[in-house]
């Protein structure tokens, strides 16, 4: 994959969804996995759309995670339902498919090092999650394999906190520069890591990332807090006048 096709990118996909079967298609990837499954609408998308794919290992608990704070955490019944849904919406395709029922590091050891073109990481998103979803998956790559991710964003004070933050970016940075590759931010808060292209670069396609530094995300957070606290001592203040 040139950078010229990676930068084209942009102009050739209007969905997150399109940009990722654009992607998957220029790279003539055959093994796939997605890490964090869900209802299997990627899923059933990629395979309708894109025939080359021979093997798609779909990675996910769907369970209930004590450990895991995040607005997608649902109960053990309704997993089980959205479970059930998934197998029938990607049955089309069920010689293709393996389906590996757990976390990232429960099932890690079944898959194959050097087996998989392509990986969607779409799972847990918060640092730990992120740090186990990229070193433990890295080594079951090809050589030239790529990774795709979701939920790259340059900013750290979505949800306010009501949630474990998402910490994708910085930390997918940090690792390509540990293992000396390019990263590339894309439209839809997508990165893109392929493993043969070295040496480590941050390639930033969107223009949304001027810093990788935490600092900056922290003080972000700080600055948005003081105004809040601003806004509610003012607010109290007319409150307590008109009481008056
Ligand atoms: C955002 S959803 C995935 C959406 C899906 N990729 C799509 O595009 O339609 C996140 C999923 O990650 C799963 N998940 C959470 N922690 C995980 C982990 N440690 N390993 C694998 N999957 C995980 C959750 O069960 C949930 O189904």
């Amino acid at each position: 994959m040139t950078l010229q096709e990676i930068k084209n990118l942009k102009e050739k996909s209007d969905t997150r969804e399109s940009l990722i079967e654009y992607l998957i298609h220029l790279h003539k990837v055959k093994n796939i996995a997605e890490i964090g499954v869900f209802k299997g609408d990627l899923t059933s998308y990629l395979l309708n759309k894109v025939e080359a794919i021979e093997n798609y290992t779909l990675i996910d608990p769907w369970r209930y995670l004590e450990d895991w704070n995040k607005p997608n955490n649902q109960s053990n019944t309704n997993f089980e339902a959205i479970y059930k849904d998934t197998l029938e919406k990607v049955s089309f395709a069920q010689s293709k498919l393996t389906i590996l029922r757990g976390k990232t590091n429960e099932i890690s050891e079944s898959i194959k090092p050097n087996s998989l073109d392509a990986i969607y990481i779409d799972g847990d998103h918060t640092l730990k999650g992120i740090t186990i979803d990229l070193i433990q998956m890295w080594d079951k790559l090809t050589s030239n394999g790529i990774i795709i991710g979701d939920d790259f964003y340059p900013s750290i004070k979505r949800n306010k906190f009501a949630f474990e933050p998402t910490l994708v970016f910085p930390f997918a940075v940090y690792f390509a520069e540990a293992k000396n590759v390019k990263i590339f931010t894309l439209p839809f808060n997508q990165f893109l890591i392929i493993k043969n292209h070295q040496p480590f670069e941050f390639i930033d396609l969107t223009g949304k990332y001027s810093k990788i530094e935490l600092k900056p995300l922290i003080e972000e957070v700080l600055q948005t807090q003081a105004n809040e606290n601003r806004l509610l001592v003012k607010f109290k203040r007319k409150l307590n006048r008109l009481l008056k």
